[in-house]
């Protein structure tokens, strides 16, 4: 049955991706290497990638995490920073504007002292796809009460393809809070949706089966040491995901006709891939730094918007 499945998806994969797919891969491994890598790096220390004149920054405001990813005005990577959202954000929604607000000044706070001077630049931030136009700018006004012109407000799928160059395929977003799918055509969304099961699901699966609270057992998840014995208590949960992208992918029409791609910190778990793949009966992908692709995908996109021409 295994086999069976394996050829399948191997075949799948084939008439998604062509057989002279660059690297086999639906997304640019380029910008993997040159922008998320060192963005996620700069998490574990307190210096700047690259010199600056001007910023181009993402506001990411997720349910787990807060995120804010810097650019300078060649779109090099110049750091990143991130702080726990604690109740700020419910399924991708601000709920609590103040808290919000004060997550993301201790990032900029942090960014600050990074770059040693003060950060003069322009924002953008992203909503996940399907609520209201006037709860997306919520997350304009957070970025507008901290001192910056939020110059874009993006769709959250389309900043990921953004960090990707990918213009075509399926983007899963596994966030903290919800599943996400959305289909992409030339950048545009074409088809979304978005269900109430995220990584915290998970760390929740994890405290009632240890017997833990939420902190202990969100502590044990990200302790990469640990993940070959958690799996099979994780598996239910990414099958309740690997499920609901199957639905989506069905009922838009797409089924085997795009690569998917799955970001977001909520599945950075390894052999999800796999459990992924096999319940969803296509090749799933996870993106290297998954964390990162939508806060860098961000400021990449703002970037690519509004920065001048590079002349000569
Ligand atoms: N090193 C890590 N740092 C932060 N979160 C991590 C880490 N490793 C795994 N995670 C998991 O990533 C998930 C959050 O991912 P992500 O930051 O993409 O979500 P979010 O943007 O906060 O949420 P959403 O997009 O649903 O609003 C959480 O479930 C968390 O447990
Ligand atoms: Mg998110």
């Amino acid at each position: 049955m295994e086999d069976l499945l394996k050829i399948e998806t191997d075949q799948a994969a084939e008439e998604i991706l062509g057989e002279d797919a660059p690297s086999g891969l639906p997304y640019d491994i380029g910008r993997v290497r040159g922008l998320l890598e060192p963005l996620e790096e700069s998490l574990k220390n307190t210096a700047p990638l690259s010199e600056w004149k001007k910023l181009y920054l993402g506001f990411d405001l997720g349910t787990t995490n807060t995120v804010l990813v810097a650019l300078n005005e060649l779109g090099e990577p110049v750091g990143a920073e991130m702080e726990s959202s604690g109740s700020s954000v419910r399924d991708g929604v601000v709920v609590d504007y103040l808290a919000a607000i004060n997550a993301m000044r201790k990032c900029l706070d942090r960014l600050t002292r990074r770059v040693g001077r003060e950060l003069t630049g322009i924002g953008a931030a992203a909503y996940p796809p399907g609520i209201s136009e006037r709860t997306a700018r919520v997350c304009a006004n957070v970025v507008e009460s901290l001192g910056f012109s939020c110059e874009g407000l993006y769709e959250e799928p389309t900043a990921a393809s953004d960090a990707l160059s990918m213009l075509d395929g399926a983007i899963v977003d596994i966030g903290g809070g919800t599943t996400g799918i959305s289909i992409l055509e030339r950048g545009n969304v074409v088809y979304s949706a978005d269900e109430p099961t995220g990584g915290t699901h998970m760390t929740l699966v994890l405290a009632g089966a240890q017997d833990i609270d939420f902190d202990k057992a969100e502590q044990m998840k990200r302790d990469i040491e640990r993940h070959p014995h958690l799996v099979p208590m994780l598996r239910p949960t990414l099958e309740k995901m690997a499920t609901i992208v199957k639905h989506h992918l069905k009922e838009s029409g797409y089924y085997g006709k795009v690569p998917v791609l799955t970001v977001g910190g909520g599945a950075a778990l390894p052999g999800a891939e796999e459990i992924l793949s096999d319940t969803v009966g296509l090749p799933v992908y996870i993106c290297p730094h998954p964390l990162m692709v939508t806060p860098a995908g961000i400021a990449a996109r703002l970037w690519r918007e509004k920065a001048p021409p590079v002349c000569g």
